[in-house]
């Protein structure tokens, strides 16, 4: 019989997770019954959403229940299938959750694209949940036009890095905020963004006078808190927000204060739009998939992941994302 090692939750964060915070069990691993699939977990793609499961604040899903496996998203092989559709050796993706194999209901999980010449960790990353999320998020939520000045935080990281290339690609002025020197070389050097802010090291409102002379006309928001505050106070008349993630807030146990200069939003009229990638998993999923997949191809989209090793070091591998010790999408191989 196979063992599974696994992360429960033991208890709720109240900061960065600690070890304490979970119960890492290694129990037997039943076979799957009719209508299941056994999935050997290979790439788990570890979000700042993780974090927020395992809060019980009002969310988008269902706070992972204490005792519970810590859910994750994640790319695996079949092992078994007891489910038509799915044989011995698919690659599939779905909600793994922080365990070595995952017993799943086979319409829970998905059968990767073939035919597509990227290698797997293109499916979480680019391709995958986080590409969509900065395509949907950018060209359907603010509906951006050419010669627009775009501002994203969170520049360097998996979603924001997609946000502000897809904006070239559209013809806007891309300006990132990003902390270090290094993301902001990247941003600028590699991907082609106008300009880059380190927000640890400069005046944010002060650079974005600077960068963005003829005001802000579409931000993209990844992080929230003080940095969503400058930019609000440069935002020009009828700008649009796309509300992507509040990351500054996730390790709080207070709620996330509004916008500073909240007052903003009336004064410019601004339209500001929170969304949830799910809310487009449907028909036009493939199509911003071989959409991503040609600029990809054609060079105009480059991509990072970083790729970390063993189950035991999730929680570890978490935090990565709250120092900002990750460079692109964060992802933990696990077999
Ligand atoms: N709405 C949706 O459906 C959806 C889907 C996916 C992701 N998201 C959201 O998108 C955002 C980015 O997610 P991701 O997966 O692409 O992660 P990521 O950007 O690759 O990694 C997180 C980054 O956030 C930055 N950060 C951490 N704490 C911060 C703080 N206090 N202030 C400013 N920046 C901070 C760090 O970059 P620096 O080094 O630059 O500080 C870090 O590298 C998150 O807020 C996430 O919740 C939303």
């Amino acid at each position: 019989m196979l063992k599974n090692r696994r992360f429960l939750l033991a208890s709720r964060p109240t900061g960065k997770v600690v070890l304490e915070n979970f119960k890492f069990v290694t129990e037997d691993l039943a076979a799957p019954k009719v209508g299941e699939v056994l999935v050997r977990n290979q790439y788990l793609s570890v979000d700042p959403t993780n974090r927020i499961w395992m809060t019980d604040a009002d969310q988008y899903m269902p706070p992972i229940a204490l005792g519970e496996v810590i859910r994750a998203g994640g790319i695996g092989v079949v092992l078994e299938s007891n489910a038509p559709g799915f044989a011995k050796g698919d690659l599939v993706n779905g909600l793994l959750g922080w365990q070595d194999y995952a017993l799943q209901p086979a319409q829970a999980l998905q059968k990767l694209p073939t035919g597509l010449d990227v290698p797997v960790t293109a499916f979480l990353s680019v391709l995958g949940m986080t590409g969509c999320t900065a395509y949907f998020g950018l060209l359907d939520v603010v509906n951006p036009r050419a010669g627009e000045t775009l501002v994203v935080s969170g520049a360097a990281g998996a979603v924001g890095s997609i946000v502000g290339q897809i904006g070239l690609i559209a013809g806007l002025r891309v300006i990132g905020i990003a902390g270090g020197p290094a993301k902001c070389r990247w941003l600028t050097e590699d991907l082609g963004f106008h300009g880059a802010i380190d927000y640890k090291s400069e005046d944010v409102e002060a650079s974005l006078r600077r960068l963005c002379p003829s005001g802000i006309d579409v931000y993209f928001d990844n992080v929230g808190g003080p940095i969503s505050d400058a930019v609000f106070s440069r935002m020009n008349n009828h700008g649009r927000v796309s509300l992507c993630g509040l990351i500054s807030g996730y390790n709080s146990q207070e709620p996330l204060a509004a916008p500073r200069n909240y007052a903003q939003i009336l004064m410019k009229r601004l339209n500001v739009r929170g969304f949830i990638i799910l809310d487009y998993m449907g028909p036009r999923w493939g199509q911003a998939v071989q959409s991503m997949y040609g600029w990809v191809k054609a060079g105009k989209i480059k991509y990072a992941v970083d790729v970390e090793h063993g189950l035991e070091n999730a929680p570890a591998v978490l935090n990565k994302l709250f120092d900002g010790s990750n460079t692109g999408k964060l992802l933990l191989q696990i077999s």
